[in-house]
């Protein structure tokens, strides 16, 4: 990920209206193989360390992406907060409730440094669009929603362990560690937060070889499925919201979805199929489905041609985008062209630690 961001940083000449321009100047890392990668394109970098404390006693370095292991998210994202420079850290922000209480109380205790979370997919123009029609009530009062992240990465039950498949480095949340801020970020920025929640987990590989082939426990939830009991914001009214998060999702490459269905109106959008934006305006009779072919609609403007396709490396450009515009404007562009707070990462740390307690227990627990 940290490549990632550092070939956002490289395409910035892409967006036409940003005030704001990255300079990638330093990187850390533990791996050294991948210090020629940054070295060879970026003559910007100054610094490459393997000592995350060198980097942060470095006075040009003004931001930091901190993207490693979720045993390291506490300490790392602390130490990078006290030290004044501002934080985009990777969820699940924190490994746990306990180090995402750690961290939400660093942040309090340094106001002057900006820090938001990373969730890319929302950026997509056809998920923009539903963030303006929820902004505007075009759906009415809210009847279901359902967010999702599913991927078959761990399908092959001979793919090597790693770090992601321990709960020491990944955490007991398995799967919604892993992807359930994906999957959180739109609902609970449109104010659609979980009161209660039922959860369903499951494990299907429950060994897989180590680097010598010798078969290890594979410890954390590959699945995860949340019925939870969330509210219409205008009518108190409650509805469903469900979340999915499954690392085995047969037939899924990749695939991030939101739907949401009111009285008035549906939208539905499918990484599958990214273009796509699929929505039904109700006025009484004929219940349509509209299907919108979406072009590269950004909410941060570029070079690109309306008609062409947006994708993965334009969304991570598009966060970044919202990143620093939030850091240097004071305030998002808009509601939903804006990077995870750390209020909606700690909202989504009570829904998970409900959801292991609700399976745990067989029950309904509140969030
Ligand atoms: N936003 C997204 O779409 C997305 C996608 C994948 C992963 N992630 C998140 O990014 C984070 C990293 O995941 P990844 O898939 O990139 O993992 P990874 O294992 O590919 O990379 C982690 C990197 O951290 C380095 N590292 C480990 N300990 C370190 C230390 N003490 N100091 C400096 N560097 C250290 C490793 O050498 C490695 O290069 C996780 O929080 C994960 O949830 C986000």
């Amino acid at each position: 990920m940290g490549r990632e961001f550092a070939s956002a940083c490289a395409r910035w000449c892409h967006l036409t209206e940003m005030n704001a321009r990255p300079e990638l100047v330093a990187v850390c890392d533990k791996n050294p193989e991948l210090y020629g990668w940054y070295s060879g394109n970026f003559p910007s970098v100054k610094q490459i360390t393997d000592d995350y404390k060198l980097l942060l006693a470095n006075p040009d370095v003004d931001a930091v992406y901190c993207a490693v292991p979720h045993n390291l998210h506490e300490q790392l994202y602390c130490d990078i907060i006290k030290a004044g420079k501002h934080l985009l850290g990777e969820k699940p922000f924190g490994i746990d409730k306990k180090a995402n209480d750690a961290i939400s109380e660093c942040i309090r205790q340094h106001p002057k440094v900006f820090v938001r979370c990373s969730s890319e997919f929302p950026f997509f123009p056809p998920m923009q669009r539903l963030g303006e029609m929820i902004g505007t009530d075009a759906f009415g009062e809210i009847v279901e929603v359902n967010s999702g992240f599913l991927h078959s990465s761990d399908l092959n039950p001979d793919k090597p362990i790693n770090w992601k498949r321990i709960i020491n480095l990944n955490g007991e949340y398995g799967c919604m560690g892993d992807l359930g801020i994906h999957t959180c970020h739109f609902p609970f920025r449109a104010g659609w937060f979980p009161k209660n929640v039922r959860a369903i987990l499951s494990k299907h590989v429950k060994h897989r070889p180590d680097k010598t082939g010798k078969p290890v426990p594979c410890e954390t939830w590959d699945n995860a499925t949340l019925l939870c009991e969330s509210a219409d914001t205008r009518t108190g009214n409650s509805f469903p919201l469900t979340i999915k998060t499954q690392r085995i999702a047969p037939g899924e490459t990749d695939t991030w979805y939101f739907e949401v269905k009111g009285m008035r109106g549906c939208g539905r959008w499918s990484s599958k199929n990214p273009r796509l934006l699929e929505i039904l305006e109700y006025k009484g009779g004929v219940q349509a489905w509209q299907q919108i072919d979406m072009g590269w609609e950004a909410a941060f403007k570029g070079i690109t041609g309306g008609i062409f396709e947006f994708g993965f490396t334009d969304s991570i450009l598009q966060m970044w985008a919202a990143f620093l515009y939030e850091m240097t404007e004071g305030k998002p562009k808009s509601k939903f062209s804006a990077c995870v707070t750390p209020d909606e990462a700690a909202m989504s740390h009570r829904l998970f630690t409900a959801a292991l307690k609700s399976w745990k227990k067989s029950t309904v627990e509140t969030v």
